[in-house]
């Protein structure tokens, strides 16, 4: 783990940390801690979700691993040579993120799947370090608002200057791009607001 990661037991916010000791006694054999980022940091390419699914993420220790976001997510990175191998949705399927890294906004599950504004605040410097550790990035994927808003506060840019749109592609400038998509979601997904198309669509504007 890179020494910027938060802390296992970090209590930036209480709110998360309370939920996590509940989580640990409930589900003793879940990762249960602030997720790491996963994927190589010489990659050109950082995906930025929301934050970990209680018995997805959080459950197996990888971002978007055993959620279901994940099954659309991955299997779209492998599908355009971002990934390689099998997505089996635990974190020791063996699949190798190869040109693509990917991150939260919040690193801990938040209680009923939302994070509050104070959250991603206090969540922000590790994005930051994040993005500061990514020599030859190029291009940001935002997944849903949260992960825009969240992505401009880190970079210190106004977000009525990058409005969030699905498919939108946003020049910040310094050789920097933020890719919109709607989130993953099975939410998104199931009310038909995002298609695997229009989620495919957003990657093979980047190759
Ligand atoms: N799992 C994650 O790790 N992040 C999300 O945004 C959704 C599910």
């Amino acid at each position: 783990m890179n020494a910027w990661e938060p802390a296992l037991d970090c209590v930036k916010c209480a709110r998360l940390a309370a939920f996590r000791c509940d989580n640990r006694a409930l589900y003793p054999d879940f990762y249960n801690a602030p997720v790491p980022s996963f994927g190589p940091l010489d990659a050109k390419i950082l995906i930025v979700g929301l934050a970990p699914g209680l018995k997805g993420a959080n459950r197996t220790g990888r971002p978007f691993t055993g959620d279901w976001a994940g099954d659309l997510l991955y299997a779209t990175l492998l599908k355009f040579g971002l990934a390689q191998g099998n997505y089996g949705q635990t974190a020791n399927d063996g699949l190798k993120m190869t040109h693509a890294r990917i991150t939260n906004a919040v690193r801990c599950v938040p209680p009923q799947n939302k994070v509050t504004g104070d959250e991603v605040a206090a969540c922000q410097p590790f994005l930051m370090a994040e993005i500061k550790a990514m020599p030859h990035l190029e291009t940001i994927v935002s997944l849903g608002l949260v992960s825009h808003n969240a992505v401009l506060k880190a970079l210190g840019l106004k977000q009525s200057a990058f409005p969030f749109a699905h498919g939108a592609l946003h020049d910040l400038g310094g050789g920097l791009v933020l890719a919109d998509s709607y989130h993953c979601s099975r939410y998104n997904t199931n009310t038909g607001r995002l298609s695997e198309e229009m989620f495919e669509a957003v990657f093979k504007a980047l190759l």
